[in-house]
């Protein structure tokens, strides 16, 4: 790995929350590991003002090997500080890792190397042939990450996306839409912002931190589903949209339906009228839920003047609903025989015509750049 020092000027980044204790050992272990493979190397402190002694000793390891330290009084959060350490670095290579020594730094060498060989993101994973997790890590960690890394298996093929051990180069962040992770997964943000193409995992014995506590919430957990809809809507904008609108329709369904029989049998009004009720409930629900969450840009509209055209889109849709069963049960003998069939297409079509227009008539126009801008 000789040539290395030339090719590589490689920034660690390092987030810091009441980290003290660990430093000395990180930075000791970094730099014998890069000296020793001859890589150039800035170690970047970013720390959350821990007030624990962290600037004292980055001052004096910053005697003897070259470490910054960052100190951020306004903000706090993982993912936020990464970034920040992107944006004061100015090196090719960018790699980022915990300060409780759970990522040995011994493998540090190895991400770079893959990244000279052109790599566009490099992963220390525990979840590969030779990788590892701690043996006290309990079921319920164990699972808890499974799932985690389950569910984001639509945005990477990566065994293990949730890790906060990985190198990039910085050019991959130059096409990048801007960052803007919720929660702490930064490394999944940049994976899937950027577009990452050539990706790999190295293996690594992921050990549990022996000094300090964990920083990592449930809530900060949570944020991760958020985070997650975010990602899944920025790769696709139109299906993300279709599923969403699906799920609001079918609540729409269970709104109409109840309310249609409490009135009926509980409140015991006429029953068209409480259908008619029940509609214009179950309408208005479903536009409520999609201006809010569906349609990206649904909240940009006047309310009152949406609704009625949601209203009006609905009653379309329930037109197209009755009216297609109604001819395909009178016009096309097989479904003559088999109403539920015919029914159930009256739904589809009905659902497709009422997603046409709240796409290109209620919530237009449809512009996922805007991705990100909302909670
Ligand atoms: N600046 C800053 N601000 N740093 C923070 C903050 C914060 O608010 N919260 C945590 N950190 C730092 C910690 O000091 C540590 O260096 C690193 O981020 C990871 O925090 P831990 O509290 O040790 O997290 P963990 O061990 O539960 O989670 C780790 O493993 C997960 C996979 O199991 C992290 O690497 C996660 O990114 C990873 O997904
Ligand atoms: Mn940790």
């Amino acid at each position: 790995m000789s040539n290395l020092k030339k090719n590589s000027q490689l920034v660690v980044i390092v987030p810091t929350y009441k980290e003290a204790d660990n430093l000395a050992e990180l930075t000791r272990r970094i730099f014998l590991a890069v000296s020793k493979a001859g890589i150039e190397t800035e170690l970047l402190i970013v720390d959350d003002n821990s007030l624990d002694g962290t600037e004292q000793v980055c001052k004096t390891l910053a005697n003897q090997h070259p470490v910054r330290l960052i100190t951020r009084t306004l903000e706090r959060g993982l993912a936020t500080a990464v970034l920040h350490g992107i944006r004061e670095s100015e090196h090719d290579y960018i790699l980022v890792m915990d300060a409780d020594l759970s990522h040995p730094p011994e493998d540090i060498p190895r991400i770079v190397h893959l990244l000279n060989e052109g790599y566009d993101f490099v992963v220390g994973s525990r979840y590969v042939k030779g990788g590892s997790t701690d043996a006290e890590w309990g079921l319920f960690r164990w699972v808890n990450s499974k799932v985690a890394t389950l569910l984001a298996c639509g945005l990477t093929t990566l065994n293990d996306p949730m890790a906060g051990f990985f190198g990039f180069p910085r050019r991959i962040l130059a096409g990048s839409p801007q960052l803007t992770p919720v929660g702490y997964k930064i490394g999944l943000e940049i994976l899937v912002k950027a577009r990452c193409q050539k990706v790999i995992e190295v293996p690594i014995a992921f050990t549990e931190r022996v000094r300090g506590e964990s920083k990592l919430t449930l809530q900060q957990q949570l944020l991760y589903l958020r985070h997650l809809r975010r990602l899944y809507r920025f790769c696709f904008p139109q299906t993300a949209e279709i599923i969403q609108f699906a799920i609001v329709g079918s609540s729409g369904v269970i709104v109409d339906l109840f309310l249609y029989l409490g009135l009926t049998y509980g409140v015991r009004i006429d029953h068209q009228l409480s259908r008619a009720i029940s509609f214009v409930a179950a309408a208005s629900w479903n536009w409520f839920f999609n201006r809010w969450f569906t349609f990206v840009n649904g909240r940009g509209k006047k309310w009152g003047k949406q609704w009625l055209q949601f209203l009006t889109s609905a009653s379309v849709g329930f037109t197209v609903n009755w009216g297609s069963y109604k001819l395909l049960t009178d016009y096309v003998p097989y479904l003559g025989q088999h109403h539920i069939v015919a029914f159930f297409i009256g739904i589809l079509l009905g659902m497709g015509s009422n997603y046409t227009l709240s796409r290109w008539f209620v919530f237009r126009p449809f512009n996922e750049s805007i991705e990100g801008a909302r909670p």
